[in-house]
C-alpha cells in the first residue's frame, strides 16, 4: 500500500493498491459517519467496476444508489449535473451522507462538482479509474462542467475526502486512452524530475505502473499544496497545454485528444525555449522520443499562426500577455510572460 497525504486546507488521503476497489467500504467507514452513498459513475465503468463498489459497501452497512451516465465529454455540462442532483434529493441525501466518484476524469469532475454544491457542499470520495484520473484530475480538488461557451467554464473547488486508486482498473481502459494520460505523466518528469523522465525512457512504465502513479501523485500533490488556488506554481502543471489547447481547439476538439495535444504541445514549446536560448539544446528530442515510445503523435499540421491565435482566445490570457511554462532542461520548469503580439515569432519554429 502506498500512501500520499495531501496537506491542503482539508487534508486528506490518496490510498494506491491493487485491489483497493474492493475494500472501498472499508475506507469509506473509517472516513465517515454517513447512512448512505451515491455512487456516480459512467455507462462505460459501471459494467465492469459498480459491482465491486456496491457490495463493498454495502458490507459495510451503507444503504447504496447508482447514479450511472452516459461515458463521454459530451455528458459534462449542468444537465447531466441536474440529473444528479435528482438522484441525490430523490435518495434523501442528507449533509452527512457521501457520494464515490467512480470513473475517469469526467466522472471525476461533474461527481465532484455535484458533491461541492448539493446541500452547499456535501463529502466525496474518488475512485479514478483511467490513467489521467488517477496520475491528475482525481488530485487537486478542482471540479466543474463544461458550457457550450468552453470547458470547464463552470466549477468549483472541493477537496475529496479521499482518493483510493487501484492501477488493477487500467487493465480495462483502452489503449487509446493509456497513451492519452502518458502525456500527463511524462509532462510530470519534464516540468519536476528529471530522474523519473529517464526511468519513464530506460523502462516501461506499464511495468511498475504503481510506482508511476505515486510518483505523478507526489509531483502534483507538491505543486498543488504549495498553490491550492492556481495563483502561482500549479501553472507548471501547464506545461504542454498552452500549444496542446490551441491545437484542441483547431480541431473542435474532435480527432485529436488532449493527451495527444499536449505531446504536440510539449514539444513544440520546447523547440521555441531552444531557440530562444532558454532551454538546453536537445531537450525536446528528448521529449519527442519519449513521447513516442508512448504512443503518442509529436508534431502537427496546423500553423504556427493558427495556433498563436487560438492560443490568444484562451481563457487563461491576461493583461495582454500569456504565461508560457518553459523548461531550463529536462526536470527544471518556470513560467514567462510572452507579450501577446510577441507570441507568434516566440512559438515559430522551422
Ligand atoms: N479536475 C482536474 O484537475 C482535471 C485535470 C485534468 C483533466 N480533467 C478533466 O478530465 C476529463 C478527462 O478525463 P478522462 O480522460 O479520464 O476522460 P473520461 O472520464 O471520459 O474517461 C475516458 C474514457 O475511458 C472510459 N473509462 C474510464 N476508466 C475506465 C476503465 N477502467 N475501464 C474501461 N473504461 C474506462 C470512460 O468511460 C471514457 O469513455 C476532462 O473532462 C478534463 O477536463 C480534470
Ligand atoms: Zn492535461
Amino acid at each position: 500500500m502506498r500512501t500520499v497525504h495531501v496537506e491542503t486546507g482539508k487534508p486528506y488521503d490518496i490510498y494506491i493498491e491493487r485491489g483497493i476497489i474492493d475494500q472501498c467500504g472499508e475506507y469509506a467507514r473509517k472516513l465517515s459517519a454517513a447512512k448512505k452513498v451515491t455512487v456516480i459513475t459512467d455507462s462505460n465503468v459501471a459494467p465492469h467496476y459498480q459491482w465491486r463498489v456496491l457490495n463493498s459497501l454495502e458490507k459495510q452497512g451503507f444503504e447504496v444508489k447508482t447514479h450511472i451516465f452516459k461515458a463521454g465529454e459530451e455528458s459534462k455540462n449542468l444537465n447531466t449535473v441536474s440529473e444528479m442532483y435528482n438522484t441525490l434529493a430523490g435518495f434523501k441525501m442528507t449533509r452527512k451522507d457521501i457520494i464515490i466518484a467512480l470513473g475517469g476524469g469526467v466522472a471525476g469532475d461533474m461527481a465532484g462538482f455535484a458533491a461541492a454544491t448539493y446541500l452547499r457542499g456535501i463529502d466525496f470520495i474518488q475512485i479514478p479509474t483511467s490513467l489521467l484520473a488517477q496520475v491528475d484530475s482525481s488530485v487537486g480538488g478542482k471540479t466543474g462542467v463544461d458550457l457550450s461557451y468552453g470547458k470547464n467554464l463552470v466549477g468549483a473547488f472541493h477537496q475529496p475526502i479521499s482518493v483510493l486508486i487501484d492501477p488493477d482498473t487500467l487493465k480495462t481502459l483502452s489503449d487509446t486512452y493509456v497513451c492519452d494520460g502518458m502525456a500527463e505523466v511524462i509532462k510530470y518528469g519534464c516540468i519536476k524530475d528529471s530522474g523519473f523522465f529517464k526511468n519513464l525512457a530506460d523502462e516501461n512504465a506499464l511495468d511498475h505502473i504503481e510506482d508511476v502513479v505515486e510518483k505523478c501523485v507526489s509531483i502534483k500533490r507538491d505543486v498543488v499544496s504549495r498553490d491550492e488556488r492556481e495563483a502561482g506554481e500549479r501553472m507548471l502543471l501547464n506545461f504542454g497545454h498552452t500549444l496542446g489547447h490551441a491545437i484542441e481547439k483547431i480541431y473542435n476538439f474532435k480527432g485529436i485528444s488532449h493527451g495527444m495535444a499536449v505531446a504536440i504541445g510539449m514539444v513544440l514549446i520546447s523547440k521555441a525555449g531552444e531557440k530562444a536560448g532558454i532551454t538546453e539544446k536537445g531537450t525536446a528530442d528528448k521529449i519527442e522520443d519519449l513521447c513516442i515510445k508512448y504512443g503518442l503523435p509529436t508534431h502537427d499540421n496546423a500553423s504556427f499562426e493558427d495556433m498563436a491565435k487560438a492560443a490568444i482566445s484562451d481563457k487563461k490570457t491576461a493583461g495582454g500577455s500569456i504565461n508560457l511554462v518553459l523548461l531550463n532542461k529536462i526536470g527544471e520548469s518556470f513560467t514567462k510572460k510572452i507579450k501577446l503580439d510577441e507570441l507568434l515569432n516566440f512559438i515559430t519554429t522551422d
